[in-house]
């Protein structure tokens, strides 16, 4: 048995009023509907269901979690608050393109109705904001010798990408957990919705650009509570030099190298990259983002690196921002992998990346408390970051004051001897289940009880 522990802190007004308003408004008395959005209508279950509600819930389930039927939806779903139906049964249409079903399909009707949306190019959003910060710091710190920015910015690539693209360009292995369906967004086995903007990366290279900004929504299945949300938003960053440009500014710098021949792997290096090489581009790497933080937090900002693994960078970096007397992760970062290079292009050259959490700075820099309000259309939100000039501070003003609401669910899973029984049901398919019933009107799903009939 699994139980839904729903809230909603009194942060997340500007959601919870306008949902609220406009989903949950009887709409002949204009009153608001207590039985929809009540203080806990529903008593905590008792740990054995009545048999219908048995018989009910193990017939909904395997429609919902393992066909993936979406059809199934709609009948559960508040009127009005289900987007316009675009997955089929035989394909899956996304922005305009359809994409034929198979196994592995697993994208929700919720999930794709917020592809195209866009909120970084939403002018005076406050993820557009951000990006428009990093974007005018970029433009006016890297400068060309003929006046122009050194970085291209790029927020207009569409989410929709390759398995190819989004894992193997990157030298993901094929039996890498970061595959799982379990954690992303499948449209079928070759295609899906982007999990990290560094599946443009390959790409940007081979078409020739040395140094790039890439902006756009990235999707990964989540859990739900403030601070995760399956669609969020990422910032890319990538600088590529030649022999001439990294060692140039360095004492007798022409007898430096970028490459060795027969090199080692080690902890500081990949095995082609001479030493000198990788702690100028390091040095590079953390110089630059370092600056960035400080134009965006201010010159306080106490900073920090923590080594990590990416299997595209190596030696790979965190940087973490100290937030409140904590430290919080920003952004992760490293060395391009040489092979990737390579394989786009640029095999004369070695290169920096780093991928930002737009929405991790939004919420620091803006104190905004709870990330479903990013998806927020009301103008209470929306007009505290319509500022004349992107630089001007902003802290954002809650607008509700209702209290948090708690709501518990009980359900069973089919049996064991079933096929479709609890060995192919994941929470995460639980968790897209409440999405798609509730929305945004959820902040966290916890799972407070578990309970197996000794029959
Ligand atoms: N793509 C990584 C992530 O989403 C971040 C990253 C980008 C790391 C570029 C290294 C280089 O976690």
């Amino acid at each position: 048995k699994i139980k839904e522990h729903r809230s909603i802190p009194p942060e997340c007004k500007p959601v919870e009023e306008s949902i609220w308003n406009q989903q949950f408004r009887d709409p002949v008395h204009g009153l608001l509907l207590p039985s929809l959005y009540g203080p806990v209508m529903t008593p905590r279950p008792s740990l054995l269901p009545f048999p219908q509600t048995q018989t009910l819930i193990r017939g909904l389930l395997p429609k919902f979690l393992l066909n993936g039927s979406l059809a199934s939806h709609r009948r559960l779903t508040t009127v009005g608050h289900t987007p316009q139906p675009v997955i089929g049964q035989e394909s899956v249409e996304v922005l305009g393109h359809s994409y034929p079903r198979d196994d592995f399909t697993n994208i929700t009707a919720k999930i794709l109705a917020k592809v195209g949306r866009n909120l970084h190019n939403q002018h005076h959003h406050p993820l557009w904001l951000i990006k428009e910060r990093i974007r005018a710091h970029f433009y006016s710190s890297f400068i060309t010798r003929s006046g122009n920015p050194l970085f291209s910015v790029h927020d207009n690539l569409s989410p929709v990408v390759s398995v190819e693209q989004n894992f193997d360009s990157l030298l993901i292995p094929p039996d890498h957990p970061s595959r799982n369906r379990g954690d992303n967004y499948y449209l079928n086995r070759n295609t899906m919705l982007r999990a990290h903007t560094s599946a443009h990366q390959t790409e940007l290279v081979r078409s020739g650009l040395d140094a790039f900004l890439l902006a756009g929504d990235v999707y990964r299945r989540d859990e739900v509570d403030a601070s995760h949300y399956p669609v969020f938003h990422q910032m890319e960053g990538v600088r590529l030099f030649s022999n001439h440009e990294l060692f140039s500014k360095v004492q007798r710098g022409e007898e430096l190298a970028l490459f060795e021949p027969g090199g080692r792997r080690t902890p500081q290096k990949q095995e082609t990259h001479t030493l000198e090489a990788v702690k100028l581009v390091e040095f590079d790497l953390k110089h630059t983002l370092t600056r960035l933080v400080t134009h965006l937090f201010g010159s306080g900002v106490e900073v920090r690196w923590v080594d990590c693994y990416f299997p595209f960078t190596h030696p790979s970096f965190e940087m973490e921002v100290r937030f409140q007397g904590d430290w919080m992760e920003v952004l992760g970062c490293g060395v391009m992998e040489q092979k990737l290079l390579n394989s786009a292009g640029a095999d004369n050259k070695v290169g920096w990346a780093f991928g930002l959490g737009l929405e991790r700075l939004a919420m620091v820099l803006f104190s905004i408390p709870d990330i479903r309000v990013f998806w927020s259309q009301d103008e209470r939100f929306l007009e505290q970051f319509r500022v004349s000039d992107i630089h001007q501070p902003v802290c954002f003003q809650p607008l509700s004051k209702y209290p948090p609401l708690h709501n518990d669910i009980s359900f069973w899973l089919p049996d064991a001897s079933d096929r479709s029984g609890p060995q192919n049901f994941s929470e995460k398919d639980f968790y897209d289940l409440v999405r798609s019933v509730g929305g945004d009107l959820v902040e966290k799903v916890t799972l407070v009880d578990q309970f197996t009939h000794p029959k």
